[in-house]
């Protein structure tokens, strides 16, 4: 990506040399360039430009506030998976028309929230969850806008965790049930129809299972106006795959060509819920070598580990590895491992990566999506921070928590305090 590109041998995040960031924030860190996240946010939008539409970023690819701003800025709106990425959608100024709501498992809290919100619509996954955001809305005395997310049974061809529109996964109405589900919908004094959607999977690298999904929704578009329910937003869900190593999916060009192609002279606004192709190739991971250690095996101990980045660890995930300076020592195959007390903590197994000695800084590509946002504070090891860089600037959007951020909440109870603690707790009281 241009904005990720050496100068004499340094890496530089536009214009910023990553060095300068990891002396003013430590390691490890997340690191994001505005330029490629606001250009690519443009590319896949305007991909769609033939049609009315709207795109509504994943929220939880990468959910930073600061970058959710930006796509707001762009006239983005958010696709959201629970009451907490509402919360950030709304802080960060996306506007509530423009948020659409899905899963399976969303909570009555939850459901009240966006409904007092005034959210664009939920996509709503089944017959009980219908009844429930009916009961809620009446509460209220507000209406709830809702489709119904449909699973076309429909192999993406991506790794099985990430799959979604197959019949066998948890999420969507079967098609042939959902008609039903439309049905009763109409005849619920809080609900209102707008919408039909679906989503398929993640990482997907071919058109094929997506023109496959239009192609079915289209049918069921007709079917539902045979039967006097009229969809106005027609939602088609995420899932554009990016080049990881070897993958060639199609440019967001291309996907947008045959999505149109595919729904032909369909009267209705298009949402997309794109995640990935937006972040993905926006951020990497930069990370600290501790040690090295080479017996039988050679190990690069970085202070990056699965809690930090998890793919690799939970899909077998590639995710290359540049260093941040160029030495000219070449590569070799080693496995880049972090802290974690676990063998299945890895960056990279078994691959060719950077030869490095302890105090290099190397950078993990390609992770601006699904990494920070499923990163954890497993082994006691506090979040990273995450930085934007605009331009010539660079921009702490997410500061690096401490030990006592990480210990807020815990409590120990009276019967486990030592008697003077007790007694010094009562006196306070
Ligand atoms: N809409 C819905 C309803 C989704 O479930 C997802 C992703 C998206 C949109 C965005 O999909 P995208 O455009 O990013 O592919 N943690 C996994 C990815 C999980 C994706 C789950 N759903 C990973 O690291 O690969």
């Amino acid at each position: 990506m241009d904005n990720f590109q050496y100068v004499e041998s340094v890496l530089h995040v536009e214009e910023v040399p990553v060095p300068k960031i990891a002396a003013a924030v430590g390691t490890p860190f997340y690191l994001y360039s505005a330029a490629t996240l606001g250009l690519n946010f443009t590319v896949f939008d305007q991909a769609f430009s033939g049609i009315k539409h709207l795109t509504c970023f994943a929220v939880k690819a990468c959910s930073n506030i600061a970058v959710l701003r930006l796509f707001a800025r762009l006239g983005g709106g958010a696709d959201i998976v629970s009451g907490g990425e509402l919360r950030r959608a709304l802080v960060a100024g996306v506007e509530p028309g423009k948020i659409v709501y899905s899963g399976v498992g969303k909570t009555r809290p939850e459901i009240r929230e966006a409904l007092k919100a005034g959210i664009l619509m939920f996509n709503l996954e089944s017959a009980q969850e219908l009844g429930v955001v009916q009961e809620c809305a009446a509460e209220l005395r507000v209406v709830a806008r809702i489709s119904l997310r449909v699973n076309p049974d429909i192999d993406p061809h991506t790794h099985a965790y990430i799959s979604t529109g197959l019949a066998k996964n948890k999420f969507g109405i079967p098609t042939e049930e959902a008609m039903e589900g439309y049905l009763a919908a109409s005849a619920l004094a809080n609900i209102e129809i707008v919408g039909l959607s679906c989503h398929i999977g993640s990482q997907i690298t071919k058109v094929s299972p997506f023109v496959d999904s239009v192609a079915k929704l289209r049918d069921f578009l007709v079917r539902l106006a045979a039967a006097g329910i009229v969809i106005k937003y027609l939602d088609i869900g995420g899932g554009l795959g990016i080049r990881y190593n070897q993958e060639e999916p199609p440019s967001s060009a291309q996907y947008g060509a045959a999505v149109l192609q595919a729904l032909g002279d369909l009267d209705c606004v298009l949402i997309l819920e794109p995640g990935r192709v937006i972040v993905g190739n926006a951020g990497i991971l930069v990370t600290r070598v501790i040690f090295t250690k080479s017996g039988r095996q050679k190990f690069i101990i970085v202070d990056a580990g699965m809690n930090d980045l998890l793919r690799p660890s939970l899909y077998g995930a590639h995710h290359g590895i540049i260093p941040v300076i160029q030495g000219g020592r070449g590569r070799e195959v080693a496995d880049v491992v972090g802290p974690v007390c676990e063998t299945g903590d890895f960056i990279s197994r078994g691959k060719e990566v950077p030869v490095a000695l302890s105090g290099d800084l190397l950078a993990v590509q390609d992770a601006g999506a699904y990494c920070f946002s499923m990163s954890s504070n497993y082994n006691s090891r506090p979040r990273v921070a995450e930085v934007l860089v605009n331009g010539r600037d660079f921009h702490v959007i997410r500061r690096r928590e401490t030990y006592d951020e990480l210990l807020r909440g815990e409590l120990i109870p009276d019967f486990l305090m030592d008697k003077e603690n007790r007694v010094a707790k009562n006196d306070q009281q």
